[in-house]
């Protein structure tokens, strides 16, 4: 098969792109406007296949989905089997300042590329979509049926993506999707290849990561006062490796000819923002400086995965549920990107 990975230089894209490498024979091209990706990890990862033995280099295309030419030529010699779609504006509060970045960057381009997969016979598709879409859901653990309330643009840009994705599969029998919609993703690759370079980053783990080295004096939790155990708020942390591995299992299942759908990929369990702070401090053996912060806005006071369907659906088995490693990879790779 010969997959075309959009956003394959940036954070989740690239642990997608190296277990493909890693455990099938899959030709890879990576489109990518290297404006949150670097083309240093194209390289390490080009390193990874030459690793492996691997013949085939990665195809990069340095180029912004955008520009809806250079794409469409880019499909009319590609021909490309499935197309993982990772490339997408992600920072809640800049969707709130600039929502027209996002409409333009994550649903009209989702869009034409959608169009694209449709015109030249790609086979699959599969979106990155993220837990935003369900808002401040009533229930603390989602399911894929509870109901979607988006409450920044971000979420709805992403929400409106999975509906074009959903009503064009309908149009065309021969194509089809798996919509992943990803809780919290941190942490990086176990053997500190790749990880999270992202500037001004705003989440909580690569913050308290960027605490630990001194790249930042100190960092602040947003609200004490909510009603969870300890008043902070509580989220579904996910290895990146794990959420990768679910997309490798997508894959394998649209190949089987099963049915499009929908998949929450978490844990299904959560943790408060002060014991992910306390396991920082913990894996690295330094105080660090929290200040206590007012609410930020927009935040659900606790939002976990319901899994129950990716498990039995998709057979997929979480391999690195232990905030610790997530902590400790996560550093580790801030140390690196620190030097
Ligand atoms: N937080 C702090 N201090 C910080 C950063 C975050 O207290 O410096 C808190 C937030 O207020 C929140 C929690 O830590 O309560 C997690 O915040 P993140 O910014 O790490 O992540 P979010 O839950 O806001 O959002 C992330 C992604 C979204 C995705 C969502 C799904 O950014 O795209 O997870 O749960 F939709």
């Amino acid at each position: 098969m010969h997959i075309l990975v959009t956003g394959g230089a940036g954070y989740i894209g690239s642990h997608v792109v190296k277990q493909l490498i890693e455990t099938t024979t899959h030709r890879i091209s990576i489109l990518d406007n290297l404006s949150t990706g670097h083309r240093s990890t194209v390289d390490t990862l080009n390193q990874i296949a030459r690793d492996k033995g691997s013949r085939k280099g990665i195809t990069f295309y340095h180029e912004d989905l955008k520009h809806f030419d250079t794409i469409k030529k880019i499909f009319e010699t590609g021909s490309f089997d499935a197309v993982m779609h990772f490339a997408a504006s992600i920072v809640v509060p800049e969707s709130v300042e600039n929502p027209l970045k996002y409409y333009m960057n994550n649903t009209v381009n989702t869009t034409h590329l959608i169009q694209l997969c449709t015109a030249y016979n790609v086979k699959h598709f599969i979106f990155s979509s993220t837990a935003a879409v369900y808002g401040e859901p009533n229930e603390p653990q989602v399911t894929e049926t509870t109901r979607t309330l988006p409450i920044n643009p971000y979420g709805r840009s992403k929400l409106m993506s999975e509906q074009v994705l959903q009503d064009a599969t309908q149009a065309h029998k021969d194509f089809s999707h798996v919509i992943l919609r990803y809780f919290n993703v941190a942490g990086a690759d176990i053997h500190n290849r790749i990880g999270q370079s992202f500037p001004n980053a705003t989440h909580l783990i690569k913050v308290a990561a960027q605490t630990v080295i001194g790249s930042r004096e100190n960092m602040m939790i947003f609200g004490d006062d909510y009603a969870t155990p300890d008043g902070t708020c509580i989220r579904d942390y996910i290895h990146v490796d794990d959420l990768a591995s679910a997309h490798l299992r997508a894959l394998e299942y649209l190949e089987e000819g099963r049915d499009s759908s929908v998949f929450n990929v978490g844990y299904g369990h959560g943790y408060s923002v002060k014991e992910v702070v306390l396991t920082m401090k913990e894996v690295s053996n330094t105080d660090f400086s929290v200040l206590m912060a007012p609410r930020r806005a927009g935040d659900p006071a606790v939002l976990i995965s319901n899994n129950s369907k990716i498990k039995s659906v998709l057979r997929w088995s979480a391999q690195y549920d232990d905030l610790a490693l997530i902590c400790q990879t996560a550093l580790a790779w801030e140390r690196t990107v620190q030097n």
